[in-house]
């Protein structure tokens, strides 16, 4: 039996652990939390520094293991992928080098344009004010300044949204040169956003399903925004407001872009490359890229992946995934979390959980856990941040919805808040709507730029 181990202990690390232990795997975590559904399908868990390469590579030699998987960004960003290596453990996560694709919005900016690859919005980095607003005044209204490392999603500051005049924005970017760091100062674009990941051995790429995640808090795209709040992907792999032309030329960017990683770091990008773009007039355009599967949107995925996972990780670590089938089932899904009520902003300390697991097994969806605390024999406790998520899957959007709703009606407690409206038929029309409005002529910022 192959020993695995996995890096991280949210959700996605739930559903990648579900996932490994289907296909045949001895699990073991190295986590930052006592994560319940983790728990009960790994063979050992073990409480640790993530960040920390010295003590995920002793846990992995006691462990005796054979393939690691890296969930969350900071232990790439901390060497733990290029520890393990060190180590001649096969890693699916790119070593710190590689990470820097999501680590620094520079790095992935300027790594596009010195290749060639499409999808980037006109966008200038500084680390001085110097210039910054010449810029401005040639971006006109529609800008975004975005801190270079990572913030946690809290570096990004949108015109119309956070900043309302270049005053503002330059008051901004002052406080970032003031904390010593980089920022990009970039065209703001519009349109629909999504996930577009891939599953990547250095040479090889297979592309998984489109998925949108939700980043505001509250229902109608209201709120702060917030790790993600739920996400779908449709039975057709793409989604309905895309064309067939989008999801092509996202493959084709997350394919460039994995070649130039390449080329310029020196050596293969082994794991999850997840382009977050957003689909304007004039086809997708990257936003960002993390270098790992996103969360929520692993749920999605991984629910319907009908391949062995095990060995896709393997194949992804060893540079054999061209030998590797990749196939999901042709199902839609819907991911919706519960979370602290002011999750985003001021969230609740005094929430409980109580799940009633004959109706979430007769709900037929699946519920992943993310942060929470059980003190023993006690009530499921949220902390400051996503609770637990609840997937549905179906022939159609509005299958896989109704059963996400009924595997929520399986979990009541004190102080929860849940997304009700992502992918019901209402905020899908939106979306829909949004892009034809879009394509129908009405001019924005991308297309004016083009
Ligand atoms: P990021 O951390 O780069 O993913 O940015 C966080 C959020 O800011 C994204 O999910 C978008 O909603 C928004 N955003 C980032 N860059 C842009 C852009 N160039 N144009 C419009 N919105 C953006
Ligand atoms: N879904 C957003 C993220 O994983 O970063």
């Amino acid at each position: 039996m192959i020993r695995v181990l996995v890096i991280g202990s949210g959700a996605r690390e739930h559903a990648i652990t579900h996932a490994l232990c289907n296909s045949g795997a001895s699990v073991s975590c190295f986590a930052s939390n006592l994560n319940p559904g983790i728990m009960a399908l790994a063979d050992n868990l073990e409480i640790g520094d993530l960040n920390s390469p010295d003590r995920v590579t002793d846990y992995a030699a006691q462990q005796r293991i054979d393939l690691a998987v890296i969930g969350p960004e900071a232990p790439l960003a901390a060497g733990v992928a290029d520890a393990l290596r060190t180590e001649s453990i096969p890693t699916v996560g790119p070593g710190h080098k590689l990470a820097q694709i999501e680590t620094s919005k520079a790095f992935a900016r300027n790594l596009l344009t010195r290749n060639g690859i499409p999808g980037c919005p006109r966008y200038r980095t500084f680390d001085t004010l110097d210039g910054v607003a010449d810029w401005l005044g040639e971006l006109g209204d529609g800008y975004v300044v975005k801190y270079d490392g990572l913030a946690g999603g809290k570096g990004v500051k949108v015109a119309g949204d956070h900043l309302h005049s270049h005053a503002e924005a330059l008051n901004y970017c002052r406080e970032l040169v003031t904390k010593d760091g980089c920022f990009v100062v970039e065209e703001k674009l519009i349109g629909e956003e999504f996930s577009l990941m891939s599953f990547c051995d250095g040479d090889t790429l297979h592309h998984m399903p489109a998925v949108q995640d939700h980043k505001r808090a509250l229902e109608g795209d209201c709120g702060p925004n917030t790790g993600g709040m739920g996400s779908y992907s449709d039975a057709n792999y793409t989604l309905p407001f895309l064309e067939h032309e989008d999801i092509k030329a996202a493959h084709t960017i997350n394919e460039a872009t994995a070649a130039a990683l390449y080329k310029e770091c020196g050596e293969p990008y082994r794991g999850f490359l997840y382009g977050g773009f957003i689909a304007t007039t004039s086809g997708p355009k990257l936003i960002e890229y993390n270098a790992r599967l996103g969360d929520p949107e692993a749920l999605n995925v991984l629910e319907i992946l009908q391949s062995d996972f095990v060995a896709i990780c393997h194949g992804m670590a060893t540079e054999t995934l061209a030998s590797i089938g990749v196939d999901f089932r042709p199902a839609a899904t819907v991911c919706k979390y519960i979370v602290p009520e002011g999750y985003g902003a001021k969230p609740r300390r005094d929430c409980t959980l109580i799940i009633d697991e004959e109706q979430l097994t007769a709900s037929d969806a699946s519920l992943y856990y993310a942060a929470v605390n059980q003190p023993s024999g006690g009530a499921l406790e949220t902390t400051s941040s996503r609770a637990v998520a609840v997937v549905g899957s179906g022939v159609s959007l509005a299958v896989a919805e109704a059963q996400c709703e009924a595997g929520l009606a399986a979990v009541s407690g004190r102080g929860l808040h849940v997304r009700h409206d992502i992918a019901t038929p209402q905020l899908l029309e939106q979306r829909v709507a949004h892009m034809r409005g879009l394509r129908s002529g009405h001019k924005t910022p991308a297309v004016m730029a083009a």
